[in-house]
């Protein structure tokens, strides 16, 4: 094991009694110890309900909670910390701007635009939104390949858009969709853009403002944080002009028989008791990948995509969607088909000789539809998989058809 590789525990362990190989890092990745450690010291030593008390372990459970935020915060480049609120998970957030900002200042004949490519998290909640209020739900579908065009980008972004809600990667393709040219094109028409994270932290620097994006949301666990705790940034005059999308404790002013007053961000935005050690993690798994530098996880990541792509394309029988896309323009995913198997058998052989891989439709049922395919197998890394994990991948793979009964 390297150094990366020893600070998790997980992959010391056996399945099948095999070692773990684990490839399913887009669905959600591992912990290292720091991150546990940070959990299990927050509630050992400081736990206590946030924002609730004024004893000596109340105040050290907000000031673990408020520190987290303004580490999260600076990760994602923003400077004013009270923009970034805690969610659960990227999906909770997307709803958080669905409920809050698209219900409340969309209309009808208002265009929502979203990607073909988008996860069901970024593409439910807007057929939610354009049912109630009478917009449509316009899709920038895969023109080129997987690329989206310029002529896509301009025919689907137009004066009646007035939100455009994108993933940064895409889970399945493991493509970046053209984030640059969407925020241009939606600005120019006066929308505003709503950017989903959750495939690219993980893989690259993202700095929400020189993006210059309005909203951005991630889930903390598929940056080796727990699971539970995700975030949603948002411009500082929409977060504060939007209503609150859960009400209760915690997100208060003041409140009278009738009528409530609500706190400013980010409290307004946070009702009820809040996943304190979760975030405490999260800014554990910061910490993590701040230690490792982008340098060095670019690098690993990136040798790790031209590896696998190399030698999965010597594989006879295996079709790797997006085929002809470079290494250095995919990050953390390859889907893939083997040619008469079904994506569950591909996954289950793989998993009796220990290598754990994603099958099936990956929440996103459209775009599948529209590459004509039902469901695929679907590798993917994270910063602690070496060469050897390829290789044991690779291994399995060459076996599949065989195991079925096919020929070679
Ligand atoms: C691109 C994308 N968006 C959103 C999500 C939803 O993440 P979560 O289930 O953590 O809310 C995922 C999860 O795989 C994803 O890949």
């Amino acid at each position: 094991m390297n150094r990366i590789q020893e600070q998790f525990p997980l992959l010391k362990e056996k399945v099948h009694g095999k070692p773990i190989v684990y490839l399913d890092n887009a669905a959600t990745a591992q912990r290292p110890v720091s991150v546990l450690k940070a959990v299990d010291d927050f509630y050992r030593h400081d736990n206590a309900n946030p924002h609730r008390g004024v004893y000596e372990l109340a105040v050290r459970a907000t000031d673990a909670f408020e520190d987290a935020r303004k580490v999260v915060a600076g990760f994602i480049g923003v400077k004013d910390a009270a923009e970034l609120i805690f969610t659960r998970n990227a999906t909770e957030a997307l709803n958080l701007i669905a409920y809050s900002y698209g219900l409340n200042f969309l209309s009808e004949g208002d265009g929502i635009t979203i990607s073909i490519a988008e996860h069901h998290s970024n593409l439910v909640p807007w057929q939610h939104v354009a049912g109630v209020v009478g917009a449509s739900l316009d899709y920038l579908y895969l023109t080129d390949g997987a690329r989206i065009s310029d002529e896509e980008i301009a025919a689907k972004i137009t004066e009646k858009t007035k939100l455009v809600s994108v993933a940064h990667i895409s889970n399945v393709l493991g493509v970046q969709l053209p984030v640059e040219k969407i925020v241009k094109r939606a600005h120019e028409v006066g929308a505003i853009v709503v950017l989903d994270c959750a495939q690219s932290i993980p893989h690259f620097p993202v700095d929400v403002e020189k993006l210059g994006v309005d909203f951005a949301v991630f889930s903390g666990h598929k940056m080796y944080a727990p699971l539970g705790i995700g975030a949603l940034w948002g411009r500082r005059d929409l977060l504060e002009k939007m209503p609150p999308f859960l009400s209760g404790g915690d997100m208060i002013d003041s409140v009278e028989e009738q009528v409530t007053t609500y706190a400013p961000i980010p409290q307004k935005f946070e009702a009820g008791t809040q996943d304190a050690a979760g975030a405490v993690g999260l800014a554990a798994a910061v910490k993590f990948m701040q230690e490792i530098g982008w340098e060095k996880i670019t690098r690993i990541e990136h040798e790790l995509m031209a590896y696998a792509l190399e030698g999965m394309r010597q594989i006879p029988h295996v079709t790797i969607l997006g085929g002809d896309i470079p290494a250095n323009e995919r990050y953390g995913a390859i889907s893939f088909l083997v040619e008469d198997v079904h994506p569950h058998d591909v996954a289950s052989i793989l998993d009796a000789d220990g290598v754990c891989i994603r099958a099936g439709h990956h929440c996103a049922q459209p775009l599948l539809h529209h590459l004509d395919v039902y469901a695929t197998s679907r590798i993917s890394f994270a910063v602690y998989n070496t060469k050897e994990d390829i290789d044991a991948f690779l291994e399995s793979l060459k076996k599949v058809r065989g195991v079925m009964g096919y020929g070679a």
